[in-house]
């Protein structure tokens, strides 16, 4: 958006049309001016548009918090097609959005905002690969990850597209090789774990997808994931383990990141105590990143690394390098499907109109919840036990993407920005937070998520298949937060009058319910896509920049100056605030330093 076109990038896909986009080249320095990057006109703040102030209006008259004239009953029977004129199917995915505070003239002035803030024309620049991330002077092409092998789409003047092929051809020689037992452990066993090292975007994504397939896993690797400093993370998902059949992988962007390079560190000295031999190193360790010369002075011989580049940010490098464990469980030819499932999300994103648009439909919803209705948080429930770690994983592309409290150009939003973002499966979650969902002060917006098939159909003829009652509940959910219960309903039941506003639900509690056909690596590719381009299109409004991440850099430059004074290397230093100076005094005299 900010960077100076000089020069054209074609993107062809195999199945669609070749989209002809022009692409930035030479990125502009984003600081060297003392204005910083321009943005561009066509890229309108949201508050300065016709639709938000359409919005403003409406909300006033549709309020959850403060209105009552938006009532979902009444919506409902007032219009009989309501169910299915706001609902969208594409790519094998249903998404209900009737359960929401919307109307046809909100929905109008949802889709006006999106034209008149320029969303088109910045997707646009990021497929093209203009420089949109500008307080880092980066392209922003994840999309480039999953584009067929003869797409073109150029960075600085060089098509990528086969940089990218390349590598995921390296990675499936090597998880061919793992899987079939020809790469060997030093002393010659079998590798039978494999244990990635990496933390935020270097963990968070190759777990969640590591558990979503684990249906499509070969079962005879075990894969495991270190991320956080605290050693008992290592400790725990070492303690069982031979070094001589562990493979580690450690996954780094940058190779500097401190939890990373300690379990790094860690894992190599764990493995040399019974390996002995430093040579060993080149048999059980690989890297993944995009800083060869770190990976090599920590000893990994750079024929053992996998690259990616800078124009892959952390939150959305999954689907790179990053998931070689991902590719080693599930296998190459699943993990193509994956990519295919990403692509053909991007190609929805990219040609679909609005109306019919998945990530834009998700986040203009979302953008009417945070910045219309109030909502602080989102819940993200999947009804599928594979899925368990999805919420975490969108807990960062979301809050990492959006949580942001200044523009592009670095003046402050008037606006909200990213909601928290939480969750857990269903039906777990129903028997433990569902009760401030339904009745609670502040409305929770969920995705509700389902799969119409099941991996497997468990179940006996005593109980019944549980499929049958998972969806049960996933569809009384939706139901029971919209509608809820009046208070006549509640007495009509011979409840007695004191109890009745305990039993009272107010309904109006706004859902998105996806039911998508089955769990697949396609299906994950679909899914994560989906919510990419959410988080894109809701940053493009929110004039944010969702590719930097500022924000986890102080804390990490305090800690580092913290870590010698706890240690004891350095005398705890005064110059701390009171409360830090207590903390530290009282952390070395409960370890005797
Ligand atoms: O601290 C935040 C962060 O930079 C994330 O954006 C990133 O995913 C994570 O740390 C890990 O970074 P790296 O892959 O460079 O170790």
């Amino acid at each position: 958006m900010a960077a100076k076109k000089n020069s054209t990038s074609t993107q062809k896909s195999s199945t669609k049309k070749p989209s002809t986009t022009k692409a930035s080249t030479k990125k502009p320095a984003p600081a060297k001016s003392a204005a910083g990057p321009t943005v561009p006109a066509w890229h309108v703040a949201p508050d300065k548009t016709k639709a938000w102030k359409k919005l403003t209006a409406l909300s006033k008259t549709g309020n959850l918090m403060t209105g009552k004239s938006m009532d979902l009953r009444k919506a409902f029977a007032k219009d009989k097609s309501r169910g299915t004129k706001f609902a969208v199917e594409a790519l094998g995915i249903h998404l209900d959005y009737s359960k929401n505070l919307i109307d046809g003239a909100t929905m109008d002035a949802l889709f006006a905002l999106a034209t008149e803030c320029g969303v088109a024309k910045h997707m646009k620049a990021m497929f093209a690969g203009d420089a949109i991330n500008v307080t880092e002077n980066r392209a922003v092409l994840h999309t480039a990850l999953r584009a067929p092998k003869n797409a073109v789409i150029k960075v600085d003047g060089k098509n990528i597209v086969p940089d990218v092929h390349e590598v995921l051809a390296r990675m499936e020689k090597f998880a061919n090789a793992v899987r079939s037992g020809a790469w060997r452990g030093h002393t010659g066993k079998r590798i039978r774990t494999v244990v990635n090292i990496g933390i935020g975007g270097s963990d968070l994504g190759p777990v969640m997808a590591y558990e979503a397939l684990k249906d499509f896993t070969e079962r005879s690797i075990d894969c495991r994931y270190v991320s956080n400093i605290d050693g008992e993370d290592f400790y725990e998902k070492t303690r069982d383990l031979d070094p001589e059949e562990t493979l580690f992988v450690v996954s780094s962007k940058t190779f500097t990141t401190i939890e990373t390079m300690t379990n790094a560190q860690t894992a190599r000295a764990w493995s040399l105590k019974k390996l002995k031999d430093p040579a060993a190193v080149a048999k059980h360790f690989v890297a993944v990143s995009t800083n060869a010369a770190e990976v090599a002075k920590f000893g990994i011989d750079t024929a053992n690394m996998f690259g990616f580049w800078d124009w892959v940010g952390g939150r959305y490098s999954m689907d790179s390098a990053i998931g070689l464990s991902t590719m080693v469980a599930v296998g190459p030819d699943n993990f193509r499907e994956m990519l295919a499932g990403f692509h053909d999300m991007d190609e929805h994103f990219r040609t679909a109109p609005a109306r019919k648009n998945l990530p834009y439909l998700l986040a203009l919803i979302g953008i009417w919840n945070r910045d219309f209705l109030g909502c602080e948080t989102v819940a993200v429930l999947p009804y599928c036990q594979y899925l368990h770690r999805l919420s975490a994983y969108f807990q960062q592309l979301e809050m990492e993407s959006n949580g942001k409290r200044v523009q592009l150009d670095g003046s402050p939003c008037r606006w909200q920005t990213s909601p928290v973002i939480w969750g857990e499966p269903g039906t777990n979650g129903q028997h433990a937070f569902y009760q401030m969902i339904h009745q609670g002060t502040s409305p929770v917006p969920c995705d509700l998520i389902a799969f119409a098939q099941p991996l497997h159909a468990v179940g006996s003829e005593a109980a019944g298949e549980h499929h049958d009652i998972l969806l049960a509940n996933i569809f009384a959910q939706g139901e029971a937060l919209a509608f809820g219960k009046t208070p006549a309903e509640v007495r009509a039941e011979g409840t007695p009058e004191w109890l009745v506003p305990h039993r009272t639900f107010t309904g109006n509690r706004p859902t998105n319910t996806m039911l998508i056909e089955k769990l697949s690596p396609r299906m994950l590719g679909r899914i994560i896509a989906l919510y990419e381009h959410k988080v894109f299109v809701q940053g493009s409004i929110w004039r944010v920049n969702s590719f930097d991440q500022w924000g986890v850099e102080l804390g990490k430059v305090l800690a580092k100056r913290i870590i010698p004074e706890l240690s004891g290397a350095k005398p705890a230093k005064t110059a701390h605030d009171s409360s830090t100076n207590a903390l530290i005094a009282k952390y070395r005299a409960l370890r005797g330093r």
